[in-house]
């Protein structure tokens, strides 16, 4: 196997408690007029007000769009358009969780080349460079901060929708673990679970050939060198801290792990993708209004399950990041501690079990997995080909909780 990797990543990658003060210094070499883009928790804290101020005194007229709404509604963006545009900005910062960080990276690409936020789903529609984006997340997290993806709910679409392009990509990103010291222990939960579900499913999706196009064939392009390589750097960091960080919100050195573990996962599914447990979390965050770091974690233990027989090396591997003691052990005894281990860290913080206990009722069963098909991007980047009746089999277990089930079939596939 020859050694492939490929990384696209942000022009600055700052992280570190206080680093927030940085921002002006590199607003300023960027232009004078920034749209700040954020919501209306953080722009009643006295620490946007300092950040605020400390863009106008590098010389950064700032006009602040606060109407940022959470899952991120397209009306909401359109809002924060219109006040950029009358504005001139020629910047935009977004701070606050991810779906502040792509509501500003939504109005960048609308403010640059204009048309509808529905003219860009999908890959590769972003005809070229948007405004310089700068970006400061408060969760650990998303990853916005340094992926090339953005996503929205289109009223109009049954599920969320993504804008993925690697022009969406910021120019600068700040990851400052003091912004998430204020997050509470439910929101430190499921951004911290989504976080650790990048990471994980970055590094077990589908390598495929490094042919001389596949950079350009694919936003996501599936494992390699480099995504592994921020993939284990994030499952150490965040196995380490979620569990504390939730436990106490004020152990900052959990704060600083979680949220370096977070960017990591960024840095590695921006370029290797996500794949089925964020397939199947659209239409079931669709239909149930739960959270996004919710849906996937609670499916993360089953896709793992589903999918082992097509990356158990890597399971074992991911088991090995966590700090499991399974050195020595055979390949299937390393993926089964692995899984279960996953699948107590997230009962430990809280995530539901089942996609019944997040309210999918037995009968939604066959749309959440006819929907989660329609995810193209993610569903090409699974391990194990996926098709409308395997689907099935996945979305029933997760609805049963009937994780024993698919490792007793997974183990019966491969004896067979
Ligand atoms: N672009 C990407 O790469 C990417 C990746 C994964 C998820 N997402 C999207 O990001 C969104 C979820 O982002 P999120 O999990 O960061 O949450 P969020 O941005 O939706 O925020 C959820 C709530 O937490 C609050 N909040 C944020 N930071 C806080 C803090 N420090 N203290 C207290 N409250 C705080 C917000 O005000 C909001 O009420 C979803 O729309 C999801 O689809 C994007
Ligand atoms: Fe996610």
């Amino acid at each position: 196997m020859s050694l492939f990797g490929t990384l696209r990543s942000t022009r600055n990658l700052v992280f570190g408690a206080g680093q927030r003060a940085a921002l002006p210094g590199y607003a300023a070499t960027l232009g004078r007029r920034a749209l700040v883009v954020t919501d209306e928790r953080f722009s009643a804290q006295a620490d946007f007000q300092a950040i605020v101020d400390g863009l106008r005194r590098a010389g950064v007229d700032v006009k602040v769009f606060d109407r940022t709404i959470a899952e991120l509604p397209l009306d909401c963006i359109n809002s924060a358009l219109e006040a950029g545009a009358a504005f001139g900005a020629d910047m935009v910062i977004g701070i606050g969780g991810g779906s502040c960080l792509d509501a500003a990276k939504v109005a960048a690409l609308l403010l640059t080349h204009g048309g509808r936020a529905s003219d860009y789903y999908g890959e590769f529609k972003v005809p070229g460079p948007v405004l310089p984006l700068l970006l400061l997340p408060t969760t650990a997290g998303t990853g916005s901060e340094v992926t090339p993806v953005a996503v929205i709910t289109d009223p109009d679409r049954a599920i969320k929708v993504g804008i993925a392009s690697p022009h969406l990509i910021c120019h600068t990103a700040i990851c400052d673990p003091e912004l998430t010291y204020s997050c509470p222990p439910g929101l430190t939960a499921v951004s911290g679970a989504d976080a650790l579900t990048h990471a994980i499913e970055a590094f077990t999706t589908v390598r495929r050939e490094p042919t001389g196009s596949i950079v350009h064939e694919h936003v996501f392009l599936g494992k390699n060198a480099l995504s592994d390589h921020y993939a284990l750097l994030a499952i150490s960091h965040i196995c380490a801290s979620l569990k504390r960080a939730y436990d106490n919100g004020q152990d900052i050195e959990a704060r600083q792990r979680l949220m370096f573990g977070a960017t990591a996962a960024g840095l590695a599914f921006g370029v290797a993708g996500t794949a089925a447990a964020h397939a199947v979390q659209y239409p079931v965050g669709a239909m149930t209004h739960t959270a996004h770091g919710a849906g996937v974690a609670v499916m993360m233990p089953y896709v793992m399950e589903f999918n082992r027989n097509h990356c158990e090396a890597e399971i074992g591997e991911i088991g090995q990041a966590m700090g499991l003691d399974i050195g020595g052990r055979s390949a299937e005894q390393q993926a089964d501690a692995t899984i279960d281990a996953v699948a107590a860290l997230f009962a430990s913080i809280g995530i539901p079990a089942t996609i019944a206990d997040l309210g999918i009722g037995k009968d939604q069963l066959p749309q959440v997995a006819e929907q989660a098909m329609g995810s193209a991007r993610l569903i090409k980047n699974n391990p194990r080909p996926l098709d409308l009746a395997s689907m099935t089999v996945l979305v029933e277990a997760a609805f049963g909780g009937s994780r024993d089930a698919l490792r007793a079939h997974s183990r019966s596939r491969k004896a067979s």
